[in-house]
């Protein structure tokens, strides 16, 4: 029988420090700039986000992934020794060089493992869920590591109020293992698209090869994120519903069949949206964005961790995994839990 691939265990982990939408337009406000309560959580669904201490190693990118690894690998009943490869999703590396993958297996162990890391921004998590299958499936590996995980925070361009509110850091981790295709719980089948052309709707101009940072380069934000939050909003409610779709239609399922629509978290109203589209109950709609904000591609295995701590979702349940980001990338992924 053909190889397939199941998550067996699921992990998160946030910083500390919880900062709300109070805390936000207090800073804004010493650079001139007005916000409030009422009009993030109104246009957003967000309460409030958490902050990477930086000055703290236990809160940097890949030491949140750590933590959200012990306790996936602890749920799937492995060791570092088991893994075969890790794949870290992240566009917030913590070094441009090396990876955030050689950072976690530094400090995770892993001595068998070759790891990469992965950027597709906020679809990345599914990204690197669909690569570990692929590997699982022609036999490469036996037990992949994929992480999802941001420090997104010290991108915040804090002179632009319309994105400056949205962010977050937090890590999701799965064990992603080798099963057969007869088996009930395992992906059954996932969608991934990019379109390059719209690479100025997100990005951080500089800080990469392209852009050196100077004083000059420093002085104009231009290492900070960019981004048009309009045109974006609108791509992403037509392209989370088109994903959703083919998502469903390759693995033989139709809405009604599901137990879960896990979203990226980007916008309260954008998943709202979404849903009354494809005609999605909100009860079947999972969501952490009001505490956690947009943490990328943290956001789905945040969320499919507290929602499998809490009891919400139970084995066998049909989860539909959906995502946009910067690129503009997108995907989506079916898989019986
Ligand atoms: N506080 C108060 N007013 C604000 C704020 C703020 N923080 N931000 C913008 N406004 C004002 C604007 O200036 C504008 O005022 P004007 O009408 O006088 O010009 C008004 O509010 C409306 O602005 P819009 O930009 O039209 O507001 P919108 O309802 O579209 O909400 C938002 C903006 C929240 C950015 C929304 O467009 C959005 O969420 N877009 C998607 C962004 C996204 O998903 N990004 C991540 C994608 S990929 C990834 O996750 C990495």
């Amino acid at each position: 029988m053909a190889n397939a691939a199941s998550i067996t265990g699921i992990g998160s982990a946030f910083p500390k420090t919880i900062v709300s939408n109070d805390d936000i337009a207090a800073k804004l406000k010493k650079l001139g700039l007005e916000t409030n309560d009422k009009w993030i959580r109104d246009r957003t669904g967000i309460c409030e986000r958490r902050y990477s201490d930086l000055e703290n190693a236990d809160e940097r990118n890949s030491s949140l992934g750590l933590a959200a690894a012990v306790k996936a690998l602890e749920m799937a009943g492995k060791s570092p020794q088991d893994i075969d490869q890790i794949i870290y999703a992240t566009c917030t590396p913590d070094t441009p060089i090396l990876s955030t993958a050689c950072w976690l297996q530094h400090k995770l162990g892993a001595p068998k493992a070759w790891t990469m890391d992965l950027n597709a921004a906020c679809s990345g998590f599914l990204y690197g869920l669909t690569v570990a299958e692929q590997f699982l499936i022609t036999g490469k590996s036996k037990l992949v590591l994929v992480i999802g995980a941001e420090v997104l925070h010290p991108f915040v361009n804090w002179y632009d109020r319309g994105s400056c509110i949205l962010f977050g850091d937090g890590a999701g981790a799965a064990v992603v293992e080798q099963t057969d295709e007869g088996s009930r719980h395992r992906i059954l089948s996932s969608q991934l698209q990019s379109d390059g052309n719209l690479w100025e709707l997100l990005y951080v101009p500089a800080g990469g090869s392209n852009i050196e940072i100077t004083p000059e380069v420093y002085a104009q934000h231009l290492h900070k994120i960019k981004m048009s939050g309009r045109e974006i909003f609108k791509i992403a409610v037509r392209t989370l519903s088109d994903f959703a779709v083919r998502a469903l239609e390759a693995g033989n399922s139709t809405i009604n069949d599901l137990d879960w629509f896990i979203p990226h978290q980007a916008n309260r109203r954008i998943i709202e949206a979404v849903a009354n589209r494809l005609d999605i109950p909100m009860d079947k709609v999972l969501i952490n964005i009001d505490r956690y904000g947009n943490t990328s591609s943290a956001t789905i295995p945040t969320m499919i961790d507290e929602a499998v701590q809490d009891g919400r979702i139970k084995k066998g349940d049909l989860l539909l995994l959906d995502a946009f980001g910067a690129g503009l990338t997108y995907g989506s992924v079916l898989l019986r839990w």
